[in-house]
């Protein structure tokens, strides 16, 4: 295990109510002016908006609200919402929504907070903001674990660029696997395998060895396989859900992660298809993740036989660590189409090679990844998963 620092300071309130709990304690503590930040209008369709309105003027607070914030957030729509936070002087940010809102949001923060342009501050002058606008996050949409982490992540339209910007960590978040009730089951899925995808690329990068974070993430993986299939057949099972809720949190709160190098090469490459198609985030991740490990295995066959034999039940018996290995990324294959998310790029119409080839050239190359891929590669890998 890697030497590391540990901090987490996010307060999470798990469960059935828990929103009512969080914001009659939390809301107290900051000032008047309340930013309720939401998306394209699930909330307004499922009843959480009218018990958040209540608990908010409940509490004193006068609101202003940034609605329409769309999947893969742009840039944009950051400093819209900056715009509105200074105008309005907002003391507070109440994010409402699945990755997206919660992204969004972190990114309105740092971006209120700042007189510069949050992307060139970061890209050019390569600065972290130490400020911004404290926030919460109540989850609606699980899978990414935005809530846990200061990381947003923005699709820039001008610049074609889809990728993390440094934004601020929310307070607190409120983690009710019944809001999710009225997700639509591909987001379910895709948000689910979204969180699968994180614990993979957590595990496959360095140090290599099994250790103690390595072997917690396994218990993670293993549990979100099982609930989605749980839920896949029920999906009215509570406690799959909740599982899963809980799971896509601690994939991203940083515990998983401690004493590793982290890989999330899949995801470099994701987000650059993001950038070009604005795809759906998890059904990006299921089509390359199988044909990108497939090519990555032969390099570091000793730790995907490992993931194959803990997570996808490979029995290694007689089998070389290679073959162990490939066959545990059939498994996962196998996985990605029994429970319906997409297996090529065609089923989420993408089809033209000339996006594949800037998606290639513009992948940023992650140092935990077992190989440093060119963009050749990653075009091969691309243009494999076509279908
Ligand atoms: O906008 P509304 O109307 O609310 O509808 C949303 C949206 O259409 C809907 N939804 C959310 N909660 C609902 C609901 N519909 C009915 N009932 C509910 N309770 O779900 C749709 C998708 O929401 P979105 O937030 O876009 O999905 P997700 O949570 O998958 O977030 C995806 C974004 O997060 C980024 C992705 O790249 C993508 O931009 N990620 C953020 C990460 C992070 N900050 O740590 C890590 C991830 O790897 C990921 O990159
Ligand atoms: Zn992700």
């Amino acid at each position: 295990m890697n030497d590391f620092e540990f901090f987490y300071p996010i307060k999470n309130y798990f469960g059935k109510g828990s929103a009512k709990t969080a914001l009659k304690k939390e809301l107290p503590k900051y000032g008047k002016n309340i930013l309720l930040a939401y998306g394209g209008g699930s909330i307004k369709h499922n009843g959480i908006y009218e018990e958040l309105i209540e608990l908010i003027e409940a509490a004193g607070k006068t609101i202003t609200e940034f609605s329409g914030i769309m999947s893969n957030p742009t840039y944009a729509k950051v400093q819209e919402g900056a715009a509105l936070a200074r105008k309005h002087q907002i003391d507070f940010i109440l994010a409402v929504g699945g990755g997206s809102v919660s992204d969004c949001c972190k990114a309105v923060s740092a971006q209120a907070k700042l007189d510069t342009d949050l992307y060139e501050y970061e890209y050019t002058e390569h600065k972290v903001p130490k400020q911004g606008i404290p926030m919460g996050v109540i989850v609606t949409a699980a899978g990414t674990g935005s809530e846990q982490n200061a990381g947003a992540v923005i699709t820039h339209e001008e610049k074609n660029w889809k990728g993390a910007l440094w934004g601020t960590a929310a307070s607190f978040a409120v983690l009710d696997s019944y809001y999710t009730k009225t997700l639509p089951m591909k987001q379910v899925l895709s948000g689910a395998f979204d969180t699968l995808s994180h614990c993979m690329e957590t595990y496959l990068g360095a140090p290599r060895e099994a250790n103690l974070s390595d072997q917690m993430n396994e218990s993670v993986m293993r549990s979100v396989i099982v609930n989605i299939r749980k839920l896949k057949l029920d999906p009215e099972n509570m406690e799959a859900r909740s599982e899963l809720m809980w799971a896509s949190a601690m994939a991203e709160n940083g515990i998983l992660k401690i004493g590793k190098q982290t890989d999330f090469q899949c995801h470099m490459i994701e987000h650059q298809l993001g950038a070009y198609t604005d795809c759906n985030h998890g059904c990006g991740l299921a089509v390359i993740h199988p044909e990108l490990y497939r090519h990555l295995a032969p390099v570091a066959p000793k730790q995907y036989a490992r993931l194959a034999v803990e997570v996808f039940g490979v029995d290694s018996l007689g089998k070389s660590e290679l073959e162990t290995a490939l066959l545990g990324i059939d498994q996962l294959a196998a996985f990605i189409k029994e429970i319906g998310l997409p297996t090529t790029l065609k089923e989420m119409d993408i089809t033209e090679d000339k996006i594949l080839r800037a998606v290639a050239d513009t992948t940023v190359l992650m140092p935990g990844c077992a190989k440093k891929l060119t963009p050749d590669e990653i075009f091969e890998i691309l243009l494999a998963v076509k279908g």
